[in-house]
C-alpha cells in the first residue's frame, strides 16, 4: 500500500480549505449483484475533469474489496492505481474517460449501518443503504461529496425468492427474469443528484399503494414498503405522505417530479429518516403508526418526518449543498419547512411550544457547552457529529427569523428565487441569503453573522415609564456569556417582537416614536447594535412589555419582570405561545424561591395564576395541560452552575407539589373524571388535548394523593383504548411505586411482546424512574433478552433514555452512571461509530456539575478517552468534551 499526500485525509477538514472538485462524474452505472454475505458492486463513471485544474482522479472508497478496475475499456496494471483502504488514485484518466471497477460488500457483517448492510435476522431480513453522509464510498469508489451531481441508472440483480423486491431510487426502466432463479429491476434517475442521495433496498417487502396527481399534472405512485408484520401500520403516514405533498404545492408552489416515490420503514437505522431521491427511507419508529401502539406525541412526529423528508425534495435534493458545511442549508431549511406545515396541520401555537422546548432542552445546552458549534460549523473531523440540535433546530430559528424579516409574501417571493436560481445546484448559505434579500431588495448578510457564532445570545430588556410624556423607553442590548469584548464579534440582528399590555391585561396600541404607518397592537422591533432604546409614544399608563413574541429570536431573554408582571401575562396574553412563555419564567422564578427559601412571591404568583386558568378559563386543554408543567430538569439545570441533578429533581417536585396542592386534590380527581368520560383513540384535535390534559391531572394528583392516582392509573391502564392513555397510566404507576406497578409493567411486556417500537417503550419509561435507583434497573433491562447494542432503536430506548432524559439517576455522587456509559460506548463503538458517538454527547456539560460529579464524570471521560481504537467519530466527540 501507498502512503497518498491527501490533505484531508486525517484531521480536521476546514470550510476556509473548499476547492470545486477536480473530478465530476456525469453519468454512473451501478451493476448491483446482490446477496447477504457478499454483494457485488460494477460501477462505470462518466468521468468529467475541470480543465482549470491538474489533480490526479482520486476517488473515496472505505474499506472496499477491490475486485477489477479498468479505465477507458482496458484492466488497468498494479501499478496504474494505488489504493489505501480510504483512497483510490488513478493515473492515466482524461475528460471524458470511463472508469469501471468492481468491489465485493460484506452486507451481513455491517453493523455501523453506513453503506450497504442488512435490516433484521438474515434469513429474513432485507438489505438497504445508507448513504448521508459520506456513505457512497462504502459501496462504490466516487467523489463522494455533495457538489459532484450525477445522473444515475442503476440496476439490481438478486435471487428473485430471496429478493422479491427491488427498489433504487429514479423511475423504473425494466425488470426481467434471469437464469437460476435470479431477476433484475433498472432505474433511471433523470435528476442529477450528488451520492448521498443514492439508496436501494431489496428484500421480502410488502406495499401500500396510492395514486398522486400533483398540482402541474404528473401522475405519481406513491408506495409504502415495510416488512409483513408492519405493513397494515403504514396507512397513517400515507395520509401524512399526500398532506404533505399537497402543503408544499400550496405553501412554496412545488411539485413532485419523479413518476414514482417510494418510502420504506427498517427497524434498524442509525437516525430518523433519510431524504434519498425517490425512495425515502425511514427507521420504523417516524413511520409506523396506529393506536394501539402509537402515542399522540409519536403520531405527530411520524406526521412531522414524513413531511421533513418529502420536503427535502426540493430543500435537499433538487438544491443541495455544496459542501457539508452548509448542512443547514437543507436541515435548517427543511425543518422550518416542516415547522411550518405542521403548525398548519395541527394547533400553531402548541406546535411553537414543542419546537421551543425542544430547541431550549436540546441546543441551548449543546451551545453552552464545550460542543458548540456554529450552525455554519468552520470545521470538522467526522461530519457525521455535525447533525446536531444546532444544525437543525436553531438552523430552523434562523431561517424562522429571515422568513419574519421578509413576511409572508416576501419569503415566498424569495424562496422561488433561491427554488430557480439554484435548481440543479449545490448552493451555499450565501446563496440562499442573496436570493432571499435579492427577490425583496433587501440585504440580509448581516444576518450571516448568526451562522457563524456559536453560543446563545442573551437580550437584556429593560423598559422605563414617563408618565410626564406619556412615553415607554424599552432598551435592549445584546451580548454573548463569556464573552467580554464587543469587538471580537459583530452584534447580530435580533428580531424582538412585541406587545405591551395594561395592568388589566389589555393590548396598548403601539405609536413607535418617529414612526408613521397606522398602529398596531404587535411590532418587531430589530435590535441590530449592542444597544438600542425604542421609544413608544401615548401610552397612558405603565404597561407590561410581552417581548420576544412566539420566541422571534433564539435567545435567552433577561428581563427584570416582577411575579406579578408575568402572572398577568400568563393570565392574559392572547397568544398561546407567550402565556406558556409568561408562565415558564414565573416557574423557574418560583422554583428559585424554593431552592433558595427566599420569600418571594414567585411560588403564590404562578400557583395563583394557573388555579385561576384551571378553574375558570376557556382555554384550550392541552395549552393547559402545557401551562401546568414547569419547565423540565435539564432546561432548569441550565440556568445554574454547581449542577446537582437530583436536587433539581426533587426541587422540581416540590414546585409540582406545591402547584398540586393549590388546584386541590378534589379539583384535579373532577377534571380528571370529567376527561376520562371522553375516552377514545380519535385523534382530531380535542382527544388529544384530553389525553394531554388528563395525563397531568393525573400526575399532579399522583403527588398529593398517591393510592388515589394509583388506582385511578391502573384502570386507565386496564381500560386504555390506545397507547397515549396506556403508557401514561403506566409512566404514573411506576414513578408513584404503586402496588400495581410491577402487573402492569408484566402485562405491557406481554402484551407488545412482538412489537419491537412499543417494546422500546417498556424499556424507555423504565430507563427514566428518577433517582439513584435507575442504574440497577437499567443494568437489569440490560440483561433481558430483547436488548441488544445492535439496534440503535433499542440502544437509545434503554441507555439513550437513562443518560440524557433521566438526569436524576443518570448522575449519581458515586460516578457509577458515568462508568457505566464510558463501558458501554467502547462496546458500542466497536459496533457502531454514529450511535456510539450521538450517545457520548451525554457528557457535555459535565464541567458545570457540582465537584463531587464533576470529578467522576472527568475520571470515566479520561479512562475512555484513553481508550486504545476509539473511532474517529466518538474520539472527536470525547476530545471536544473534556476540552
Ligand atoms: N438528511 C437526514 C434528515 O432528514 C438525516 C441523515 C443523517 N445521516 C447521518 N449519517 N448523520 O435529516
Ligand atoms: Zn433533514
Amino acid at each position: 500500500m501507498h502512503a497518498l499526500s491527501q490533505p484531508a485525509a486525517q484531521g480536521l477538514i476546514r470550510l476556509r480549505d473548499y476547492r470545486a472538485p477536480a473530478w465530476r462524474v456525469e453519468t454512473v452505472d451501478l451493476d448491483v449483484d446482490l446477496g447477504i454475505d457478499a454483494s457485488e458492486v460494477l460501477a462505470r463513471l462518466l468521468l468529467r475533469r475541470d480543465p482549470a485544474q491538474d489533480a490526479p482522479l482520486r476517488l473515496d472508497g472505505e474499506g472496499l474489496q477491490l475486485l477489477s478496475i479498468a479505465l477507458d475499456g482496458r484492466q488497468l496494471p498494479a501499478s496504474a492505481y494505488r489504493y489505501d483502504g480510504s483512497v483510490l488514485e488513478v493515473d492515466g484518466a482524461r475528460d471524458g474517460s470511463v472508469l469501471e471497477t468492481l468491489v465485493r460488500l460484506r452486507p451481513a457483517a455491517n453493523t455501523a449501518l453506513e453503506g450497504l448492510y442488512l435490516s433484521g435476522p438474515r434469513e429474513s431480513g432485507f438489505l438497504l443503504t445508507q448513504c448521508e453522509a459520506e456513505g457512497f464510498r462504502h459501496i462504490t469508489f466516487f467523489p463522494d461529496r455533495p457538489d459532484v451531481l450525477s445522473r444515475y441508472t442503476v440496476t439490481l440483480r438478486a435471487d428473485r425468492t430471496r429478493f422479491p423486491v427491488l427498489l433504487a431510487g429514479g423511475n423504473p426502466d425494466g425488470a426481467g427474469e434471469l437464469d437460476g432463479g435470479r431477476h433484475w429491476a433498472r432505474f433511471v434517475d433523470p435528476h442529477p443528484k450528488p451520492s448521498y442521495l443514492f439508496a436501494l433496498v431489496a428484500g421480502h417487502l410488502e406495499v401500500i399503494g396510492r395514486d398522486y396527481v400533483t398540482a402541474d399534472g404528473r401522475a405519481v405512485q406513491l408506495k409504502i414498503w415495510a416488512e409483513a408484520d408492519a405493513i397494515d401500520r403504514c396507512h397513517y403516514a400515507m395520509d401524512a405522505l399526500e398532506r404533505a405533498m399537497r402543503w408544499d404545492e400550496q405553501a412554496y408552489g412545488r411539485n413532485y417530479d419523479l413518476d414514482v416515490f417510494h418510502v420504506v420503514a427498517t427497524h434498524d437505522f442509525n437516525m430518523g429518516a433519510m431524504e434519498n431521491k425517490g425512495l425515502n427511507i425511514f427507521n420504523a419508529k417516524c413511520l409506523l403508526a396506529e393506536p394501539d401502539s402509537t402515542t399522540d406525541d409519536e403520531y405527530r412526529h411520524v406526521e412531522a418526518v414524513v413531511a421533513h423528508e418529502y420536503f427535502h425534495n426540493w430543500s435537499g435534493n433538487r438544491v443541495t449543498c455544496r459542501d457539508w458545511f452548509q448542512l443547514s442549508l437543507k436541515e435548517g431549511l427543511t425543518v422550518f419547512r416542516e415547522q411550518s406545515f405542521s403548525a398548519d396541520m395541527n394547533s400553531a401555537p402548541l406546535k411553537r411550544i414543542e419546537d421551543v422546548a425542544l430547541l431550549r432542552r436540546a441546543q441551548f445546552p449543546e451551545d453552552a457547552g464545550p460542543l458548540a458549534h456554529p450552525v455554519r460549523p468552520a470545521q470538522y473531523s467526522e461530519i457525521n457529529n455535525f447533525y446536531t440540535a444546532t444544525v437543525y433546530e436553531k438552523g430552523a430559528e434562523l431561517v424562522r427569523m429571515l422568513a419574519g424579516a421578509l413576511g409572508r409574501d416576501g419569503f415566498r417571493r424569495g424562496m422561488d428565487r433561491y427554488f430557480a436560481r439554484n435548481d440543479g445546484r449545490a448552493a451555499t448559505l450565501e446563496d440562499f441569503l442573496a436570493a432571499l434579500g435579492e427577490a425583496n431588495d433587501t440585504d440580509l448578510t448581516p444576518y450571516l453573522a448568526w451562522y457563524a457564532q456559536a453560543g446563545t445570545p442573551r437580550l437584556k430588556a429593560h423598559g422605563r415609564y414617563d408618565a410626564a410624556t406619556r412615553t415607554y423607553t424599552l432598551t435592549l442590548a445584546q451580548h454573548m456569556a463569556g464573552v467580554a469584548t464587543a469587538e471580537a464579534r459583530p452584534p447580530l440582528p435580533i428580531p424582538v417582537k412585541l406587545a405591551l399590555f395594561t395592568p388589566h391585561g389589555d393590548m396598548l396600541p403601539l405609536h413607535l416614536d418617529g414612526q408613521t404607518s397606522k398602529p398596531a397592537t404587535e411590532q418587531v422591533v430589530v435590535l441590530d447594535r449592542a444597544e438600542q432604546s425604542f421609544v413608544f409614544t401615548n401610552i397612558a399608563t405603565v404597561p407590561v412589555p410581552s417581548l420576544l413574541r412566539g420566541f422571534s429570536a433564539p435567545v435567552i431573554l433577561e428581563c427584570d419582570y416582577t411575579p406579578d408582571e408575568l402572572a398577568l401575562l400568563l393570565g392574559h396574553d392572547a397568544d398561546g405561545f407567550n402565556r406558556w412563555e409568561a408562565g415558564q419564567q414565573l416557574a423557574a422564578r418560583a422554583y428559585e424561591d424554593l431552592r433558595d427559601s427566599t420569600a418571594g412571591t414567585a411560588l403564590q404568583a404562578w400557583c395563583d395564576a394557573l388555579a385561576r386558568l384551571f378553574d375558570h378559563a376557556v382555554i384550550d386543554d392541552a395549552l393547559l395541560a402545557d401551562l401546568l408543567t414547569p419547565p423540565g430538569e435539564i432546561e432548569l439545570a441550565e440556568r445554574e452552575t454547581a449542577i446537582d441533578p437530583q436536587r433539581i429533581h426533587h426541587l422540581r417536585q416540590a414546585l409540582q407539589q406545591r402547584l398540586a396542592a393549590r388546584l386541590g386534590a378534589a379539583a384535579l380527581r373532577q377534571r380528571y373524571a370529567a376527561l376520562a368520560a371522553h375516552t377514545n383513540t380519535e385523534l382530531d384535535a380535542s382527544s388529544q388535548a384530553r389525553r394531554r390534559l388528563k395525563r397531568r391531572a393525573l400526575e399532579l394528583l399522583a403527588l398529593l394523593d398517591p393510592a388515589g392516582a394509583g388506582e385511578l392509573a391502573a384502570a386507565q391502564y386496564r381500560a386504555a383504548p390506545g397507547m397515549t392513555d396506556r403508557l401514561a397510566a403506566l409512566s404514573v404507576l411506576l414513578r408513584g411505586d404503586a402496588p400495581q406497578a410491577a402487573a402492569a409493567l408484566r402485562d405491557y411486556r406481554e402484551r407488545h411482546a412482538g412489537n419491537a417500537l412499543a417494546l422500546d417503550k417498556w424499556f424507555a419509561v423504565q430507563a427514566q424512574l428518577p433517582g439513584e435507583p435507575a442504574l440497577e434497573r437499567v443494568r437489569l433491562l440490560e440483561r433481558d433478552a430483547a436488548f441488544t447494542l445492535k439496534n440503535p432503536n433499542r440502544v437509545q430506548s434503554l441507555l439513550g433514555a437513562f443518560v440524557r432524559n433521566n438526569p436524576s439517576g443518570f448522575h449519581r455522587t458515586d460516578g457509577a452512571g458515568y462508568r457505566l456509559l464510558a463501558e458501554r460506548l467502547v462496546a458500542l463503538d466497536a459496533l457502531n461509530p454514529q450511535v456510539a458517538a450521538r450517545l457520548a454527547t451525554a457528557f457535555n456539560g459535565w464541567q458545570r456539575l457540582e465537584p463531587l460529579r464533576r470529578e467522576a464524570a472527568r475520571a470515566a471521560i479520561v479512562e475512555l478517552a484513553g481508550h486504545h481504537g476509539l473511532s474517529r467519530n466518538l474520539a472527536e466527540i470525547v476530545d471536544s468534551v473534556l476540552n
